[in-house]
């Protein structure tokens, strides 16, 4: 495994950079900050090297900007409706940084936290955090690792396991924003979705918490039942659209939560890359990039909006405050432990 230095953030925490190869010659490359996936290079149809998601050359960046690129997002993913939930009887409050909920935990999330390598070899490697009784207003300690391995069948696979000394909510993704066609190339609206899911969460407002309803897609600009491009009804006229400004919301998979099973599939014609996700989540948050702007990326790239596109697999926004969701709460002494993967190949 090559381990190179990958710069030193603003308050003199060295940062790592880890490089995970196959025989197929793809890389998958990930720091200790935030265990974040920062690029992942695979030959398109012409043989061209394309790295499919966005980043920074600098660790710091990684800290500056929102858009938690590549990033892994703890203890809770996604919104919690004004940062409050009641376990065992008693009220916690997080912080509130998104209008007025909680967004990825709040300020202090763990994708600015450095982890610790605690596994590697040349396919896969962990990295361990603790997470004190407390932080982030979360009660229980809680001890979370995460498992990168990219397989020579250019599958790359994130494996979370965690254990906390008290009950707590538990839910852990990945942001990577992916664009098949390469991280500097543009709008990723051509590119095709497949999503694994007849239903939707609809949210309220553009605060984006669900009203907790789960709705049918079918005959909304919301199915992706049937693959079709990305931007072809992002701009329809459709309130839950109007929220979002275009695509965030959780969509509830098909089939049974805790197996793996297939969320989605992205397709790139120019490139020929296709990507196949799996997961054993309830939902996946399916966004757009629809907020990202204007700024600087790898390689002198420059990022605006939609020009990489999420597949956070988690539990649904809110659920631990919302009764017909399944829940994210984890019982002090039992195991979290969840899988979601990205298959990569080339037509
Ligand atoms: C949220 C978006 C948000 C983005 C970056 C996504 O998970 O759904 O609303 O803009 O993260 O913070």
């Amino acid at each position: 495994m090559e381990k190179k230095k990958f710069g030193v953030l603003n308050d003199g925490t060295e940062i790592s950079l880890y490089t995970l190869k196959n025989a197929d010659g793809m890389t998958a490359r990930v720091a200790d900050l935030g265990a974040t996936l920062v690029s992942l290079e695979l030959k398109d149809a012409d043989g061209v090297v394309r790295d499919v998601v966005l980043g920074y050359d600098t660790p710091q960046e990684y800290v500056d900007n929102t858009c938690y690129f590549g990033a892994v997002i703890g203890r809770s993913a996604n919104r919690i409706d004004k940062g409050r939930f009641v376990l065992g009887g008693r009220m916690y409050q997080l912080a509130v940084n998104d209008n007025e909920n909680n967004l990825h935990s709040g300020p202090d999330g763990y994708d600015i936290r450095r982890w610790e390598v605690v596994q590697q070899d040349g396919s896969s490697i962990t990295f361990a955090l603790d997470s004190p009784d407390g932080d982030q207003g979360f009660p229980g300690d809680f001890h979370v690792e995460i498992q990168y391995t990219l397989t020579d069948e250019d599958e790359l696979i994130l494996h979370y396991t965690g254990i906390s000394g008290a009950d707590t909510v538990a839910n852990l993704t990945n942001h990577s924003y992916f664009n098949l066609a390469g991280h500097e190339s543009g709008p990723i609206l051509d590119q095709t979705l497949m999503l694994a899911a007849d239903a939707y969460t609809p949210v309220i407002d553009s605060q984006a918490i669900p009203t907790g309803e789960i709705a049918p897609v079918k005959g909304t600009p919301m199915d992706f039942t049937a693959a079709k491009p990305i931007g072809r009804d992002i701009g329809a006229d459709f309130e839950q659209l109007r929220f979002g400004q275009g695509y965030d919301h959780n969509f509830a998979l098909r089939g049974e939560a805790g197996t793996k099973r297939k969320m989605a599939e992205a397709f790139c014609e120019k490139t020929g890359i296709r990507m196949e996700a799996f997961t054993d989540c309830p939902g996946v948050q399916f966004y757009a990039g629809n907020f990202i702007t204007e700024h600087k990326g790898k390689g002198g790239a420059v990022y605006g909006p939609r020009q990489g596109f999420c597949l956070e697999s988690q539990y649904y926004p809110n659920s631990v405050n919302q009764e017909g969701f399944a829940s994210p709460l984890l019982k002090a002494g039992e195991k979290y432990d969840t899988t979601t993967s990205y298959k990569f190949s080339v037509k």
